[in-house]
């Protein structure tokens, strides 16, 4: 078993996650790879004591990133901060030559991730990734072998989408994910879009022009001291993009919503892909059923449901008829950045965590949706798919 030694930086709700992830690593069974997490860094020292009366592997805690990264026991980075400081924090990973797990959106905009990928291009031995856990669900794993497998067809429509319900309490203070300065002018497709490509993204369908309407339905929110504070973030995307099939060289509409005022939505990823000999849907909501449709002339059209249990990419200890969670995705994610880091690949297309090139894109995407909303237009995507 190789032993990879971790630092956090950002260890608020997401580097707890990847910690809580490490610390039951028993957990999975057929991985030669594993996580010690040694360092911890955040700008808040209440969130220390956490970390070190859970971890005594942990021997370094600090409130300067620098210092995290000068230690030489520290080999990988996960970095789970506020999108304004990616670029920076990122940049100085892979200078300090540690490999790097990165937080979406991977930048607050198209320069700052440009930033990174050059400085990613100059580190070939480094390995960096960014973070999206949602395709390690079991059922979305078996969609996406349907996909490796050409199963659909010719591609009629595919939907993806990342709801969310909580904003709309409209007396929820405001905090740093609904101000521009440190989410950034995407809003919420900077906070939520990552999810709702990684698949299409994956699949190698290629985005070329998108139409985007964006709202802003909570103009502003409390500051949390008695006072308002405007709230000028997108609330809610939905952006239909046309998209080609290099499989087919086809085109086919691709409809992503981003939603953070979904009404009754809690945290919900979907993918829906609609094609001529095949058509297949998940939903979070239901996180362990595939829907499935098999297209065949002359018989019923007939929409199955498969419970999927827990077929995961990575082995566990868990019984098969089990059900999956987040966290368990979490998990997954991670096994697949270890395994990653142990052997220079995925253990296969989709279980392999977003590429830089993939966030690249995902940019490009969310830049020319920005720019149709502005023109109320359709936008073409300023390059084609990284290969
Ligand atoms: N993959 C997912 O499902 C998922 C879910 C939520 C958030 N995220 C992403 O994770 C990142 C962090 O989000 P979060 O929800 O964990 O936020 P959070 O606010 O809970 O945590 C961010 C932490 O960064 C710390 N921080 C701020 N500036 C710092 C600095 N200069 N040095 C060190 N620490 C600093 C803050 O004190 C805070 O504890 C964002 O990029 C967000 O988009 C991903």
């Amino acid at each position: 078993m190789k032993t990879y030694r971790f630092g956090i930086i950002g260890a608020g709700l997401m580097g707890r996650e990847f910690a809580s992830a490490a610390a039951r690593w028993c957990h999975l069974t057929d991985l030669d790879a594993r996580p010690e997490l040694v360092a911890v860094c955040d700008m808040n020292p209440a969130l220390f004591p956490w970390y070190t009366g859970h971890f005594p592997s942990v021997r370094q805690t600090t409130t300067a990133y620098q210092e995290l990264l000068a230690n030489p026991a520290v080999e990988a980075v996960y970095v789970a901060v506020p999108h304004n400081l990616h670029q920076q924090v990122y940049c100085d990973v892979l200078a300090a030559d540690k490999h790097l797990m990165g937080e979406k959106p991977f930048g607050i905009d198209l320069p700052a991730c440009e930033a990174i990928i050059a400085a990613t291009r100059q580190r070939p031995d480094q390995l960096v990734r960014c973070s999206s856990e949602s395709p390690f669900f079991p059922a979305l794993q078996q969609l996406c072998g349907y996909i490796e497998q050409g199963a659909f067809g010719r591609l009629i429509e595919v939907n993806t989408g990342f709801l969310h319900s909580s904003d709309l309490d409209q007396d929820k203070p405001i905090n740093w994910k609904r101000r521009i300065e440190f989410n950034g002018e995407y809003g919420v497709m900077g906070d939520l879009g990552m999810h709702a490509c990684h698949v299409v993204f994956r699949a190698g369908w290629q985005p070329r022009n998108v139409r985007a309407l964006l709202s802003d339905i909570v103009k502003e929110r409390p500051d949390g001291q008695g006072g308002r504070a405007p709230c000028k973030t997108w609330d809610n995307a939905t952006l239909l993009c046309e998209t080609l099939d290099p499989r087919t060289s086809e085109p086919f509409p691709w409809t992503l919503k981003l939603q953070r005022i979904a009404p009754g939505q809690k945290n919900n990823w979907y993918v829906e892909v609609l094609g001529t000999q095949l058509s297949a849907r998940w939903s979070s909501v239901q996180a362990d059923v595939l829907e499935v449709m098999e297209y065949h002339p002359g018989v019923p059209q007939a929409w199955q449901q498969i419970q999927t249990g827990y077929d995961t990419a990575f082995k566990t200890i868990t019984g098969g008829i089990f059900q999956f969670g987040f966290t368990d995705s979490i998990q997954q994610m991670w096994a697949a950045y270890l395994h990653e880091l142990a052997h220079g690949q995925p253990k296969k297309p989709f279980a392999g965590c977003v590429t830089p090139d993939e966030a690249l894109l995902s940019h490009q995407l969310f830049t020319a949706a920005l720019e149709s909303q502005r023109r109320a237009a359709t936008v073409a995507l300023a390059t084609d798919i990284a290969s």
